[in-house]
């Protein structure tokens, strides 16, 4: 294949790099568990006749309706708060304890939007939801991850909205209606800064939405005890470093990915190699950094 991929990636699941990747990620069970009994229900579609007849007698109607629920999960919220790596890991949660096997968790790319020729992307965007529910069979699951959704799902009424773009969101709202047919056997995660921005058709579809947030002083005192557990540190020390990643009179607190992805590198480039990593290049770095600025949801 010479052409590039219109997914990003194509993972089987369930995938170990994944799980683990769970087990690190604070307050995941706790979300899970929320939106668990929704996710069954939207997932096995397939069985609710069989339960209608058992329980109902076949009669209760509300059961059609149901059945009827888009197969779409909405998570929003500002930058680095997990939307992504949540939707990637409840994903791979869901084939895990559905003990299905063979299925695959595409992630859109962005290169779906083409190259600007007229069509293009909707043509591209419908090929990606043919490629995905080919690859849902009998006992196989798929799971479509949208990243960055406001960037091909933005409202059609926007003043620069273009004609390219309307059609984009027609054939994503298609695509998404087309699901239904495969009874839960494939979803789609649509993740955004955004929630304002996504198109009122697609927020209407959305049987789970989810809001993201930067973590609390206590959240952020959890990730550092779990991640720095192996350098002992006093309870004082956590918490000079909660005080240092907390609001400031100018600047938000800090979010889950500045921690991670920025303050621990910076702390470790200070150490290394000829120290152990110390409280003092944790605090050091902090002071460095700034945490990234709100993403404001209009
Ligand atoms: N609940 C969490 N507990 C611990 N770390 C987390 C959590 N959520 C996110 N992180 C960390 O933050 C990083 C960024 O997460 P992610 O990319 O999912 O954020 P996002 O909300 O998708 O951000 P963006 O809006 O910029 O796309 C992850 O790599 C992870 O290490
Ligand atoms: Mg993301």
């Amino acid at each position: 294949m010479n052409e590039p991929s219109i997914f990003d990636a194509a993972t089987v699941l369930p995938d170990e790099h994944l799980t683990s990747r769970e087990a690190t990620l604070l307050g995941f069970e706790r979300r899970y568990a929320q939106v668990a009994n929704q996710l069954r229900l939207l997932l096995s579609a397939g069985e609710l006749d069989a339960w209608n007849k058992r329980f109902h007698a076949g009669r209760l109607a509300l059961s059609e309706l149901v059945a009827n629920q888009y197969p779409l999960v909405l998570f929003h919220g500002d930058v680095g708060t997990g939307k992504t790596v949540t939707a990637e890991c409840m994903a791979n949660r869901i084939v895990r304890e559905s003990r299905t096997e063979d299925s695959v968790l595409f992630k859109l790319s962005t290169r779906v939007r083409g190259s600007g020729k007229v069509g293009e992307m909707g043509t591209l965007l419908a090929e990606a939801f043919r490629t995905v529910t080919e690859s849902a069979g009998n006992g196989r699951r798929a799971v479509l991850v949208i990243d960055e959704g406001d960037s091909l799902a933005a409202a059609r009424s926007q003043e620069h909205s273009h004609h390219e773009d309307k059609v984009a969101v027609n054939t994503l709202i298609q695509g998404i209606d087309g699901l239904r047919r495969f009874q839960g056997r494939v979803v789609t995660f649509l993740c955004t800064n955004r929630l304002g921005a996504i198109d009122p058709a697609l927020q209407r579809r959305a049987a789970i939405v989810q809001e993201f947030q930067r973590p609390t002083a206590d959240e952020r005192r959890q990730l550092f005890a779990m991640d720095l557990a192996a350098l002992k540190l006093d309870p004082n020390q956590v918490m000079a470093l909660v005080d240092a990643t907390g609001s400031r009179e100018i600047g938000p607190p800090w979010t889950f990915s500045d921690i991670r992805t920025r303050l621990y590198p910076a702390a470790i480039a200070l150490a290394f190699p000829d120290s152990s990593l110390q409280i003092g290049h944790l605090l050091a770095a902090g002071t460095e950094l700034k945490p990234s600025p709100v993403l404001e949801d209009r």
